[in-house]
């Protein structure tokens, strides 16, 4: 069986800088695969890349087969992909539930059904009760829940999260992990950028690492943590050399 997402060789340049150079990798469907790697990695490149906003300089993203590389962001959503921002986007003076609707839209034009969907994402994030809150009186980690319903409301196969767990506690960041493998079991494929080790650990099976724009380890994530090229891009040289 060919994988849900096939990245082949995919690079972005920006000036002088190699963001991401030659990156391959392969995502089942099913999977819930965490994409680690120091500060300026190239990670949100990466996903903007896959998501569209960012067209590649060369290189092919196959997802279900076909070439989306330089697809339109719209195109690449409705046919399946959806993605959470790094800093949350939403809409701040409308509503949690009318921000659930604005992603129905790609799916139908039907305002009742999209609505009745955009409640039921609302429940499922535990956020019922705030569906008519505007959004700038929420909590920095109900944005965060929000920005995930959003990325939820175009019905997306694949979801693209981008370290949602980011500024949360600990008891949000497992409110969060929970979350996430619900999506899972509904049938979501998931690629998530994160560095919170313990909530990899919770999620993922396999784990990717990007440094400078590279692929440098690909495995569990027990093995892959150990590394050399995995500690010397984390601590530095001398820390590697020093476990070895
Ligand atoms: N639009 C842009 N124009 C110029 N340089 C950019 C642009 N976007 C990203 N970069 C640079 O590309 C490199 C990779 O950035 P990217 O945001 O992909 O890293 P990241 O792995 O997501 O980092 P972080 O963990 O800090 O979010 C960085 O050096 C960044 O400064
Ligand atoms: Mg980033």
């Amino acid at each position: 069986m060919s994988p849900l997402l096939d990245v082949r060789g995919i690079a972005k340049r920006f000036g002088g800088l190699q963001a991401v150079g030659d990156l391959s990798f392969q995502l089942e469907a099913g999977e819930i695969l965490a994409l680690l790697g120091p500060n300026g990695a190239g990670k949100t490149t990466a996903f903007n890349m896959i998501a569209g906003y960012t067209r590649p300089d060369s290189g092919e993203i196959l997802f279900q087969g076909r070439n989306i590389a330089r697809a339109r962001p719209w195109t690449i959503c409705r046919a399946g992909i959806a993605r959470t921002f790094q800093l949350s986007k939403p809409f701040a003076d409308l509503t949690v539930i009318e921000n659930l609707m604005v992603g129905g839209f790609a799916r139908s034009r039907d305002a009742s059904a999209i609505r009745d969907k955009a409640e039921a994402i609302a429940d499922f994030l535990g956020m019922g009760r705030q569906a008519d809150t505007e959004v700038q009186h929420l909590t920095a980690f109900d944005r965060r829940k929000l920005e995930l319903g959003r990325a939820l409301s175009t019905e997306p196969v694949l979801l693209l999260m981008d370290e949602v767990v980011a500024g949360a506690t600990p008891a949000e960041g497992q409110e969060m992990v929970a979350l996430v493998r619900r999506i899972r079991d509904r049938g979501v494929t998931i690629l998530i950028v994160e560095h919170v080790m313990k909530v990899i650990m919770a999620l993922s099976e396999r784990v990717i690492v990007m440094e400078s724009g590279r692929l440098i380890a690909d495995g569990a994530p027990r093995d892959v943590v150990n590394q050399p090229e995995v500690l010397k891009a984390y601590f530095g040289e001398q820390y590697a050399a020093a476990r070895a």
